[in-house]
Order: structure tokens, then sequence, then C-alpha cells
């Protein structure tokens, strides 16, 4: 059952998307409702997961910015007594910063690891959890996610399913994202940002000049008409933004240092480069009934009890939102 998940090329994009953020809006291609549901669903298993413990130890894998370990405190305060030691871990190293900050009960520690290969012992926390998140780092973060489940603990998350809502979602914006890349608004940008201050100098043709401030025109009419036929959301707002600074920037070139301009248009082109690539992993690592299948069968040679597979479906219908996978493994004596 292959690898499904290009790996480095996506860590990167990752890593870039969470360098210096201090919050992932762009992150948020959930609408408020869908945000809540998921909320209320963790909630829920994890109030039932925390239950008649004393004492227990967590981790949530491909955390981003510790979306379910903020879950966690809060379904914690239903157990003022229960002592929790709590894990955050992610490939990229300002998530983990993002997600391991102090939270009201307890300050999860930080683990930059791919989720394929987790510096943890066998068997060793009780409550294994992941959100849209394992399935990156391919069908062995499922074996390796199995591993380190104690004796009477549980594994339990959401991952991304083919055919699903947030694939759906995720093709939309990367189809957007795709057509203003291909339109080469940037590189366009960047001729323009160099090519007009030498014709005003009369150091090219008036037409070199007039053929540049063309391409660049044309390649803003293709990225605005994609952003207007777009839906409302993170990318739509991105796309429009960078064309409008664009504008902004063509309009007034003298008021700038080219080499600034060329430095923020690179910076431009890496991000929505980054941004697409981030896409079209979450489509990638979209999981079909057969790789489920495949990931049930790897907690269970773990040594898990695995439940059949299910998916979370909102309650007005639609594409399911996520596959669900929760296993156990037996208590000791
Ligand atoms: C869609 S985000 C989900 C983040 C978080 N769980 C949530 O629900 O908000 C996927 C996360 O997986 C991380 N990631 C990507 N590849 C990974 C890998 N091979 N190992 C560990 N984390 C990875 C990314 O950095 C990113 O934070």
């Amino acid at each position: 059952m292959g690898d499904y998940s290009d790996t480095t090329a996506e860590a990167g994009a990752w890593k870039q998307f969470w360098t210096g953020r201090a919050r992932a809006s762009e992150h948020q291609f959930r609408d408020a409702r869908t945000g809540a549901f998921l909320h209320g669903y963790w909630q829920d298993v994890l109030e039932a997961a925390l239950a008649g413990r004393s004492e227990v130890s967590l981790i949530d894998l491909a955390t981003g910015e510790g979306e379910v370990i903020a879950l966690v405190d809060q379904a914690a305060a239903r157990y003022p007594d229960l002592r929790i030691e709590a894990f955050a871990s992610d490939i990229a190293v300002d998530a983990v910063r993002l997600a391991a900050s102090p939270r009201r009960r307890f300050e999860a520690s930080p683990v930059v690891a791919d989720s394929a290969v987790l510096p943890l012992r066998d068997a060793s926390l009780d409550l294994v959890l992941s959100q849209y998140g394992l399935e990156y780092a391919g069908p062995g973060a499922f074996s390796e996610a199995g591993r380190i489940v104690a004796p009477g603990g549980r594994f339990h998350a959401l991952v991304h399913c083919r055919g699903g809502a947030v694939e759906t979602a995720c093709s939309a914006v990367a189809s957007l994202l795709g057509q203003v890349i291909e339109s080469e608004l940037i590189p366009r940008m960047k001729d323009f940002v160099v090519t007009i201050p030498k014709a005003v100098a009369g150091e090219v043709s008036q037409d070199d000049g007039q053929a540049c401030a063309d391409a660049l025109r044309q390649a803003l009419e293709t990225s605005a008409r994609a952003a207007g036929a777009a839906a409302p959301g993170p990318a739509r707002d991105h796309v429009a933004r960078l064309i409008q600074d664009c504008q902004a920037a063509a309009g007034r070139l003298g008021g700038f240092q080219t080499a600034d301009l060329l430095a923020w248009l690179d910076g431009q082109a890496g991000e929505l480069t980054a941004f697409h690539h981030r896409m079209t992993s979450m489509i990638r690592v979209a999981l079909s009934d057969a790789q489920m299948e495949d990931c049930r069968a790897r907690l269970a040679q773990a040594g898990l009890d695995v439940s059949p597979a299910a998916t979370l479906d909102l309650p007005d219908g639609g594409p399911p939102l996520a596959w669900v996978l929760d296993a156990r493994r037996e208590a000791q004596g």
C-alpha cells in the first residue's frame, strides 16, 4: 500500500508555513461551523479518554499550532485533580514552539520529529492523538503511533479522507493558486520592476517597456479573474492582496528600491508555491478505503484492538470531514 506522501517537498512547505508564524491564519481553511463541530467532537472524545484517570501521559502528533493540545487543556477542566504530562510533536520546529506554549493545566514538551520516526519508547504514552496530521508522514507513521501506545492506552486520530470535505476545499484552493502561478504574475512583475526604469532612462526601447507592461497587465487580469471566480476564504484573500500590492507597487515604482521590490517578490513567490504545495499535499494524503484498511492493519500489528473504520460527518450531511481511527491497547494484568 505504497507511500502516499511526497514527504520531502511537503515537509519543506510545512516548515516554511510555520516559520516565524504567530498563528496559522491561512490554516483556517475550515469555516467556523466546521471548526466548532470538530472542537465539540474532540471535547467528547477527550473527556471520555481522561475520565477515571489520576494521571495521563499524551502526545499530539503533527500538532501544528497545538489545536488538539488546547482541547485537552479544555477537557481537563472537568478533572481538576488529573495530572497531565503532554508532548506536542511536529516536523516543523516553529509549529512545535507554538503548540508547546503554556496552557492552564500544563505545558506540553516539544518534540520536533517526523511522525514516521518518533524518539519515544515503546508503549510509553496513554493517549496518542492526531488531527489531520499523521498521514503526512506516510503509512509508517501509523505503525509508529501504535508502537508508543501504553497498556490500557488509546490511539485516536482524524485522518484526511479521499473524496472528503477537506479534499474538496483544498482542490478549489489549489486550482486558484495554480492559476496564479501559471499566469506568471510574479515573474512578469519582476520583469516590470527591472525593465520600466530602464525604459524611462532610455536604456531599453519604449517597445520593450510596453511589452513588459502588457505582459504584467495580462497576468494581473488572469489572476484577478481566477480570484473573482473563487470561493471566499484565505486563498482568495491572499491572491487579492498580492494583486493589490503588485498594482500599488507598479503604480509608483519610483517610491521603492528595485532590490527591495525584487526581494519582496521572491518572498511572495515562495509563499505562493508553499501554499500551493500544502494544498496539494492535503489532497495527496486524503486516504482511500483501502489505505485506511492498511492503517488499521498497522495498528493491529502493533498489538492494538482497532475499531472498524468510520467517518466523521457533519449533522446535515455533505462529504465526510475525516476518517476516524480509534484503537486501544489492552491493560496489563
Ligand atoms: C494540516 S496540518 C494539521 C495541524 C494540526 N494537527 C491541526 O489540526 O491544526 C498538518 C501538520 O503536519 C505537519 N507535518 C507534515 N509532515 C509531517 C511529518 N512528516 N511529520 C510530522 N509532522 C508533519 C505539518 O507541519 C502540519 O503542522
